[in-house]
């Protein structure tokens, strides 16, 4: 049996992995040469071709130092590239790789390290042993364990060499001796040590192997996807735990709010009817190609992928889009789990959609996807009759004022619900409030912006 421990530290994660890309910034555009991996075997030939978003070179360029070649620390550069390394570790206003970049979770805020050479600063002082356990294995170099809002679960399939030709790029980089402020999660979620249980879990540490019966393309194409691409951090559903679960491989999730739909043959829902050049193009530039009959897009990225697109995918070379492509096409469909069931009668379509953002946002980290909760921690909220209620009173002070006011009523001593009275609007509170009395088998009508600043006014 899982230990209530880890599956609650474990929904955290859930929460983190989703959040940590979303509130990414972008990094101080450097002058900089196209991307031109010296790359072995399977890797991309250098790539002439301008990609459209691709204007401003995003990370500075190779320069040759401490014995290494220009050529190796180039295609570390574009590795660095294709694991999107910049966008987690820069922030807002800050210099490439500072850290600082702060993951916000209902538990505390946790910010992104310094991964630039300083000494005492950075990871100056990483060997490489310490730099593959890093990334690999999602150890400290002081045996402590990492969150895995780091993406390990996914860089664990690259290679050594690649992974150490990315820590030559950094180190190549001048160093910084910003100082990011220091995570400080609530308890029990502060206490790392319990990410071993996860760990021990979930975490299937193990290089990608090639399969031999399919072309070199595509397992190029596989290992980028599985290994530094992490796709599957998005596009791949979780379990209870917060971990992907191998079996519904990229067949879509929730991510942040977002939905990041399935990437199979699915018809309806994944990439089954677009040509591996439309998949190509979207790669490229974020958008497919015009409708047939329109001029706009038919789909364009705004959300997290239009990031991972500007940040990463626009910098790759063609041959490696392709073999991404080629690697997608393959993809047996897998239909989407069923997370949108009908728009319950009492909600519009507007308030329904609106309401089911809100909840993956904020509330299904600790109440669950289909509000099933998770014992001991969080109650469910489906069928629970407090949500319910005729009135609605205590939903709507719920959200506003966080519960429990007396720990002797807790419904977990250890976790409290946090207030959301200063971060949403009355508008939110009764779309949210109506939304979770309307869904998963619940039955309970509406609630209006005014009952809740009715009740705002009180306390
Ligand atoms: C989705 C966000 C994200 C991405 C993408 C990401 N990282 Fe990180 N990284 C983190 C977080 C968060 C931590 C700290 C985890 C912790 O404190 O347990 C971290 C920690 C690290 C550390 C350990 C630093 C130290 O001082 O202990 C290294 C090294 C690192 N990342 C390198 C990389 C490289 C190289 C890449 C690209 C291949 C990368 N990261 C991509 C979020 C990210
Ligand atoms: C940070 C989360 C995240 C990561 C990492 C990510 N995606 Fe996405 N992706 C999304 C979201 C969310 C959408 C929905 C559109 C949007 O964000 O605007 C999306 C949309 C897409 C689409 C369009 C699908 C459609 O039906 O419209 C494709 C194709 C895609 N992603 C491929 C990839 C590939 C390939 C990778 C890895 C190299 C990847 N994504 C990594 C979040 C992510
Ligand atoms: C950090 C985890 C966490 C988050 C995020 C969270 N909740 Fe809660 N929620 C709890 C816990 C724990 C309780 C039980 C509090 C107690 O001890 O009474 C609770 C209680 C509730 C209750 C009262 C249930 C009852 O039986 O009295 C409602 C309604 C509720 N939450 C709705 C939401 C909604 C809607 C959101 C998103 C806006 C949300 N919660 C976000 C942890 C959370």
């Amino acid at each position: 049996m899982l230990d209530h421990r880890v599956v609650a530290f474990a929904t955290l994660l859930a929460w983190l992995c989703g959040a940590g890309a979303a509130t990414a910034s972008e990094p101080v555009p450097p002058t900089a040469v196209p991307p031109s991996p010296d790359a072995p075997a399977a890797a991309a030939p250098p790539d002439a071709e301008p990609a459209r978003t691709a204007a401003t070179p995003l990370l500075p360029p190779a320069r040759a130092y401490g014995g290494l070649s220009e050529a190796r620390i180039e295609y570390g550069r574009y590795l660095t590239l294709a694991g999107d390394c910049a966008a987690c570790h820069t922030r807002d206003g800050g210099k490439l790789f500072e850290g600082g970049l702060g993951i916000n979770t209902p538990f505390g805020t946790i910010y992104t390290p310094n991964i630039t050479p300083a000494t005492g600063y950075g990871i100056g002082d990483f060997s490489d042993k310490d730099f593959l356990r890093a990334l690999q294995h999602g150890i400290r170099p002081d045996g402590k364990p990492y969150y895995p809002a780091l993406p390990y679960p996914s860089y664990t399939k690259v290679r050594d060499d690649d992974l150490l030709a990315i820590k030559d790029y950094l180190f190549s980089l001048t160093p910084s001796r910003y100082v990011p402020p220091a995570t400080q999660l609530r308890w029990p979620f502060d206490m790392r040590d319990l990410l071993f249980g996860w760990q021990d879990l979930y975490l299937k540490a193990g290089r990608f192997e090639p399969d031999p019966n399919k072309s070199d393309a595509w397992n190029r194409g596989a290992y980028l996807v599985q290994g530094l691409g992490h796709c599957g951090t998005c596009h791949t559903p979780r379990n209870l735990a917060g971990a992907t679960k191998s079996e519904d491989a990229l067949s879509g999730a929730y991510v942040d709010g977002w939905y990041a739909p399935s990437l199979t043959e699915a018809l309806a829902d994944g990439l089954g009817d677009w040509s591996q050049e439309q998949i190509l193009t979207y790669l490229r530039t974020g958008e497919a190609p015009p409708a047939a009959s329109g001029d706009g897009p038919e789909t364009a990225a705004v959300g997290p992928m239009a990031e991972v697109v500007h940040q990463s995918l626009s910098r790759l070379a063609t041959s490696d889009l392709e073999a991404i492509a080629a690697y997608l096409k393959d993809q047996p469909p897998q239909a989407a789990p069923d997370y949108a069931p009908q728009v319950p009668p009492q909600l519009t379509e507007q308030s329904y959609s609106q309401g089911r953002k809100l909840y993956a946002t904020y509330c299904a980290a600790c109440h669950q996807n289909y509000g099933q909760g998770l014992a001991p921690y969080f109650p469910a909220l489906a069928g629970n009759e407090t949500v319910t209620l005729a009135e609605p009173d205590d939903v709507i002070k719920t959200l506003l004022l966080g519960a429990p006011a007396n720990p002797d009523e807790a419904y977990s001593p250890h976790v409290v619900m946090p207030s959301f009275g200063s971060v949403f609007n009355d508008q939110q509170i009764a779309t949210l409030a109506s939304y979770i009395r309307a869904n998963w088998g619940n039955d309970a009508s509406p609630v209006s912006a005014e009952a809740v600043a009715a009740l705002r006014g009180k306390r």
